[in-house]
């Protein structure tokens, strides 16, 4: 475990538990929490009964008198690219939630503050760290057929209506494939391969009077090799499905569902332990074991594996969904 540094948070909202808890067991000290509702630190502090934490409600004012070692950023998506560039600007390491940002215009922003900074940049997409995907992972170095990602669950009105920016193509930039799918589908081209082209349909079939972006999504990614892949999501369902994954390999077929079952060929792998989960069951057990692995990254002055090159595939995947409108489209 690395030596205890000083580390920040912004937005103080439903996931931060999971970064407060996963920063604590990395073995690193919060000197700093921002949140523009002040309360929302606050009720943060007094949660995890953090000592001698300094509440901001300007990011740019914590970054610059605090000067941390690192900050982990839990806004709302249309901030994150901005956040990430100032921080990145400071040389203050970063590891910012999912999605790394909502358009190529921020994307280019975060690739110049990068290009100009000499710290490290990681994405949360801590589903990588769940035994299950790494296991499926491993078992697909050998090259895969094809396959299928679905994710099928149930988000309300009372969901859309909680916070300004759900359901939003300028705050969110996007529905259910840029916040909720986007695990499954960062999994789908890990295992798979980046595809090259991608057919896709959206619509906004349940929820049009509470959102204007698209509850359900279905897609054809087509790789470089030929590989097909195909995806489905919504949050128009009466309940919560477990997401389900089948991948077709030379030898057979692998199933995952919901990070609790793997078979292969019909043989059911040992139950992985995965640890206490902090906060909703489909955020998974992955935020601890993912930050305490970009600590010790930044420790051994490693490379953290999923930076911003990795995070930004699946970004340039939803963002192709998005521009497609029916037609083959090339990732760009
Ligand atoms: N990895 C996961 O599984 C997972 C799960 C849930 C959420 N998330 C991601 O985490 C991020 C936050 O989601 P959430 O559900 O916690 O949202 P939330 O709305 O509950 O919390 C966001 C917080 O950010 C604060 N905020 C807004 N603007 C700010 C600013 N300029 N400066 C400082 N604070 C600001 C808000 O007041 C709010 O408290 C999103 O990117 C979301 O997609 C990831």
């Amino acid at each position: 475990m690395s030596s205890a540094k000083r580390v920040a948070l912004i937005g103080c909202g439903a996931i931060c538990g999971n970064h407060i808890k996963g920063i604590l067991a990395a073995g690193q000290t919060i000197c700093a929490l921002c949140d523009v509702l002040p309360e929302k630190a606050q009720q943060a502090i007094e949660k995890y009964q953090l000592k001698n934490v300094r509440a901001y409600t300007d990011y740019r004012e914590m970054l610059k008198t605090e000067k941390p070692y690192a900050v982990h950023i839990c806004t709302p998506h249309y901030l994150h690219a901005e956040m990430c560039a100032e921080a990145l600007g400071l040389d203050i390491h970063v590891l910012c939630e999912k999605p790394l940002c909502i358009s190529n215009e921020q994307l280019e922003t975060i690739h110049r503050a990068k290009s100009g900074s000499r710290a490290q940049l990681g994405v949360c997409h801590q589903n990588r760290y769940e035994p299950n995907m790494r296991r499926l992972y491993e078992m697909t170095r050998n090259g895969v057929r094809g396959g299928f990602g679905n994710v099928v669950w149930k988000r309300d009105a009372a969901y859309y209506n909680s916070a300004e920016w759900r359901g939003t193509w300028n705050m969110e930039g996007g529905g259910v494939m840029i916040n909720q799918a986007l695990h499954t589908l960062d999994i789908m081209q890990w295992v798979c391969g980046m595809p090259k082209y991608v057919t896709a349909h959206i619509a906004t079939d349940h929820l049009s009077d509470v959102m204007e972006t698209e509850d359900t999504a279905m897609a054809r990614f087509t790789c470089e090799d030929g590989t097909v892949f195909h995806f489905y999501a919504t949050v128009s369902a009466e309940t919560d499905f477990p997401v389900l994954m089948r991948v077709r390999l030379a030898s057979g077929e692998i199933v995952e569902a919901e990070n609790d079952l793997l078979t292969c060929n019909n043989a059911l792998f040992e139950r992985p332990d995965r640890g206490e989960a902090v906060g909703k069951r489909e955020w998974g057990t992955g935020h601890r074991e993912l930050i305490e692995d970009f600590y010790n990254c930044l420790a051994t002055d490693t490379p953290f594996p999923i930076d911003l090159c990795e995070g930004e595939k699946v970004i340039r995947l939803i963002l192709a969904m998005y521009r497609s409108k029916g037609e083959r489209v090339a990732i760009i």
